[in-house]
């Protein structure tokens, strides 16, 4: 499917290997990407600013895409508490701005949604499942999902699992924290009973992009092979090189209640899902 690329998000840590992937592998003719507060640092691609706090029509007009990864969101589960209505804005809306443009011009989607549109009560989730968020972030996404899912066509639902691995523009995330902590052999605590199928985030690139280019629909979960928590993670992370003891368990959710600075909102306590 040669043509015009459009990656909504492109300096953020999904959207960064993005970007670089689809420039490197050369299969598209052109590649497109938005940013909003981080200037991006990779410039072999045709970057536009969009804020998505307003309507965003008129960019899908004037880059044509003929195919959106759109990645772009306000992904802190925390954020989107605080401050409803911009994450309404941003995660629904938006999605429903793309979403319509790709029906209407018959335009390939994907659109990159989370395994926190479940509850974790059950774990081990398929697609099948059905939705039941327990924070602001998920009922953003699942409602997002649910405007993709009335508009089909040629648009795909991905749900991702937790990601790890660097954001390439430079935008700190919880595995910098880990991964710094580790190789500067402090102490980190990390919660032990909370648990996803983490995945590493250039293969979650790899996979979209060959997403697509084909014409799979519907909802498809993508995450990593095996059901983790973050101290073990954390613990195998560290390997050989961490000193002993140095990855603390953190008290269980439980426990952690009163401590809302250290614990996301609403965080499911077994969100993985089969992939
Ligand atoms: N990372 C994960 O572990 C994970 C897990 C499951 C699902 N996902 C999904 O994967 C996608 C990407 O996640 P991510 O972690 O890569 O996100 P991220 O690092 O938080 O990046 C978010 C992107 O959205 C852009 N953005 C945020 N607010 C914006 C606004 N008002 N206007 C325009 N752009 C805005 C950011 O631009 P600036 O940086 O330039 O401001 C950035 O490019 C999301 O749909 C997320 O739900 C991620």
């Amino acid at each position: 499917m040669p043509g015009r690329l459009l990656i909504t998000g492109g300096t953020g840590t999904l959207g960064s290997h993005l970007v670089r992937m689809a420039e490197a592998e050369g299969r598209w003719d052109e590649v497109h990407s938005t940013y909003c507060t981080l200037n991006p640092n990779f410039h072999k691609i045709f970057w536009h600013y969009m804020d998505a706090r307003n309507p965003i029509g008129a960019i899908l007009e004037k880059i044509k895409p003929d195919c959106v990864i759109h990645t772009l969101a306000m992904t802190s589960p925390d954020e989107c508490e605080s401050k409803k209505l911009d994450a309404w804005q941003i995660n629904v809306e938006t999605t429903k701005d793309i979403a319509g443009y790709s029906h209407a011009h018959q335009t390939r989607m994907i659109f990159t949604s989370t395994d926190l549109v479940f509850d974790g009560e059950k774990g081990n989730y398929s697609e099948e499942d059905p939705p039941n968020p327990v924070s602001f972030y998920g009922d953003t996404k699942a409602e997002a999902e649910q405007i993709v899912a009335e508009r089909m066509g040629r648009l795909l639902i991905v749900r991702i699992s937790l990601l790890y691995g660097f954001n390439l523009n430079g935008r700190p995330v919880f595995f910098d924290q880990v991964y710094t902590a580790i190789k500067n052999k402090q102490p980190i605590a990390l919660f032990g009973d909370q648990f996803r199928t983490m995945m590493n985030v250039a293969n979650a690139a790899a996979c979209l992009l060959e997403l697509a280019e084909n014409e799979s629909t519907g909802i498809l979960h993508l995450g990593g092979p095996e059901r983790i928590s973050r101290f073990d993670f954390g613990k195998r992370l560290g390997g050989a090189h961490i000193l002993p003891g140095a990855v603390h368990l953190f008290p269980g959710r439980e426990q952690a209640l009163g401590m809302v600075e250290l614990l996301e909102h609403g965080a499911p306590l077994d969100a993985g899902v089969t992939a």
